[in-house]
């Protein structure tokens, strides 16, 4: 059965991210509602490519929620358990909420979902995380949250494969 979230999302696939606001440097966040799946699942990916391409010293990934219901929280079991499973990280993460100040601060700020971007707010800088996502451009990254173990799989499949693109692009900006 054809998957909805992969089928064309109908919108152009991003090329660049934006200039970052200090030279050489790059901070990227990662949004989603309660920061115990989604964007902790994107932000351990993307940390993870960061440094295999050698560039945690100047490229920093974060994540928020823009509820404050789970702060200070750990993962979601199910979404530490997917990525443990593939090989990664999931135990330093503890939930934060989105405050105010964060879009200013950050050079691209990734929704998972339009939700999320409505609450975020229209700015250059904010974006749909899956705008970079080769497959399925320009949907959304569905909240796992309230259904099966399937959900995070499939997330952590979109996350891989947009992140990689992500860090590729975010290379470009910090070496040039
Ligand atoms: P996330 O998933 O936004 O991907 O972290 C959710 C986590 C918690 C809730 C909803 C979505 N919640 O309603 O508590």
């Amino acid at each position: 059965m054809t998957d909805v979230t992969d089928l064309p999302g109908g919108s152009e696939l991003r090329t660049d991210v934006p200039e970052p606001r200090t030279p050489g440097r790059y901070r990227l966040a990662m949004v989603c509602l309660g920061n115990i799946c989604r964007s902790p699942m994107a932000d351990v990916v993307l940390q993870a490519r960061v440094a295999e391409a050698g560039l945690d010293d100047r490229v920093e990934v974060v994540s928020a929620g823009t509820a404050d219901y789970h702060v200070g929280k750990p993962m979601d079991r199910r979404a530490a358990a997917t990525l443990t499973a593939a090989g990664y990280d999931a135990t330093r993460h503890r939930a934060q909420q989105l405050g105010p100040d964060w879009v200013g601060a950050c050079d691209l700020v990734l929704v998972m979902d339009d939700s999320n971007h409505a609450d975020v707010g229209e700015h250059e800088r904010v974006r749909l995380f899956r705008s970079y996502d080769p497959v399925g451009t320009g949907g959304e990254v569905p909240d796992p949250y309230y259904g099966g173990d399937d959900g995070f799989q499939e997330v952590l499949a979109m996350v891989e494969r947009t992140g990689e693109r992500l860090v590729e692009l975010v290379a470009e900006r910090v070496r040039s």
